[in-house]
């Protein structure tokens, strides 16, 4: 009998974290800033299997991307220098000419190549890199000044 309840409610709250993302009434927190929302969709739950007790388990925030590191594990470095011009133009440079609200469209100019800004020259696409390493390498150049 007692399995059987834990079953059901393991299903109950499987059908409740499963069910419609637009539930009325959202706390006034989450609808003002979707990670609130996104971070508790991630929560799982955890069923003891000898108590039947269910505890949610947070999962563990993803590391932070270093994109210094992720700059050296690409061939940046063949094209970019910090403060000399080489192929592309220096970080120290891109960082000059742009501001945060830039990350977005350099991660994908990173992401899909391109040229026209720095001169003629093309800058080759990175389709392999992550949209989030791309905005992780960004948000480093712009720190280099
Ligand atoms: C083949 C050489 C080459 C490689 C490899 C390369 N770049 Fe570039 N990059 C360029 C050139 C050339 C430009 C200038 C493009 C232009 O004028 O629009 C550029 C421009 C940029 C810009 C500024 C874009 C803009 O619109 O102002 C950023 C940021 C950048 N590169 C980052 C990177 C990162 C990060 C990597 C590694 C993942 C990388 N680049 C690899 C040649 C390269």
């Amino acid at each position: 009998m007692k399995k059987i309840s834990s079953a059901l409610i393991l299903a109950a709250l499987c059908y409740a974290c499963g069910s419609n993302p637009s539930e009325p009434k959202k706390p006034i927190s989450e609808s003002v800033n979707p990670q609130i929302g996104a971070a508790k969709a991630k929560k799982a739950f955890v069923v003891d299997t000898a108590t039947g007790a269910v505890t949610v388990a947070t999962p563990p925030p993803p590391p932070v991307k270093d994109g210094k590191a992720l700059i050296a594990g690409a061939d940046c470095l063949a094209c970019h220098q910090e403060k000399t011009k080489l192929v592309g133009p220096a970080y120290a440079e891109v960082a000059k000419k742009y501001k945060e609200k830039d990350i977005p469209k350099l991660a994908k100019k990173i992401k899909d190549g391109g040229s026209g800004v720095w001169g003629e020259i093309p800058m080759a696409p990175h389709p392999a890199l992550s949209e989030e390493d791309c905005e992780a390498m960004v948000k480093y150049i712009l720190t280099i000044k």
